[in-house]
């Protein structure tokens, strides 16, 4: 890809979605395009982009050149340190607080598996406790993502992370057996939403305020101004009192928040 073409889709990139492309990302973003180019028979950079920004490839393929570029690693169970605290003092303390019915929000939440485990950690919790609650709202701006997220079916190997007497209670196989893939029971994805959502809008249109909001693994491709930016937003529909939860290689201690640290990446909106 010619520089001067690379430096224009990295401004738009940054501009439009908040991910940082700097020269070193040029390879990487190379290869996301090339297979968008070839489904669509771009011979060159050149061509694809221009379609891409025309009238007709605006509405056709901008929204596919958006997923090709966002990174949706995720996994079930990623990071549980967030699981465990929950389920040992977040939890009772949330419900100390706000009483037994409490929302969440997976901000992003990539393919739904960070939604899926939190499901299955708050219904194991509504086990426990009587009366509890909740609702979880995973948001994303790859609306690739999302669809994967709503359907809820995921490869075997996927589940590898999920302890066994909850892949038992939560998860169903499919009836072809060579299929090898899994779907999580109606039971949970009926606690669950999703919104297809850019967290670089100035407003993000949901309704009430939620108690939990994962932040978890998208800070870190933004440069700081943008990280305050959406924490500070996230920080508008979040109850005074609730948990914001960031990913391991990522804080808020450079930039201006209204949040306190309780522990590392577990931050509390204060009263
Ligand atoms: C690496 S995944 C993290 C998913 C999950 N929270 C986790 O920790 O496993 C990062 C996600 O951030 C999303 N993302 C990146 N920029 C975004 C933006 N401006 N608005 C909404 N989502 C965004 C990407 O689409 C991607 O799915």
């Amino acid at each position: 890809m010619p520089p001067r073409l690379f430096a224009e889709l990295s401004d738009y990139i940054q501009k439009t979605a908040g991910i940082r492309m700097p020269p070193e990302k040029r390879i990487m973003l190379q290869a996301r395009l090339q297979k968008r180019m070839r489904k669509l028979g771009h011979q060159s950079y050149d061509s694809y982009v221009r379609y891409v920004f025309s009238p007709e490839g605006t509405r056709l393929e901008l929204q596919s050149m958006i997923d090709a570029v966002t990174t949706n690693k995720t996994d079930f169970f990623r990071e549980p340190y967030h699981f465990d605290y929950l389920g040992e003092q977040g939890l009772p303390a949330l419900v100390r607080g706000f009483g037994p019915r409490l929302r969440f929000w997976s901000a992003p939440c990539s393919k739904g598996h960070e939604v899926y485990t939190l499901a299955m950690v708050l219904a194991e919790y509504a086990q426990r406790q009587r009366g509890f609650d909740f609702e979880i709202l995973g948001s994303d701006l790859s609306a690739f993502a999302i669809e994967v997220a709503r359907r809820a079916v995921y490869p075997e190997r996927e589940i590898e992370p999920v302890p066994m007497p909850l892949r038992r209670k939560y998860l169903m196989r499919s009836k072809d057996a060579d299929e090898q893939l899994v779907r999580i029971v109606p039971e949970l994805r009926h606690h669950t939403r999703y919104k297809h959502m850019n967290f670089m809008d100035e407003q993000y249109s949901v309704g009430e305020k939620f108690h939990v909001i994962f932040c978890r693994n998208m800070l870190i491709y933004f440069d700081q101004p943008t990280q305050e930016k959406v924490v500070n937003r996230l920080a508008r529909h979040l109850h005074p009192g609730g948990l914001l939860l960031t990913g391991h290689a990522e804080s808020l201690a450079r930039i201006h928040t209204p949040f306190v640290a309780l522990e590392p990446t577990i931050y509390q909106l204060p009263e």
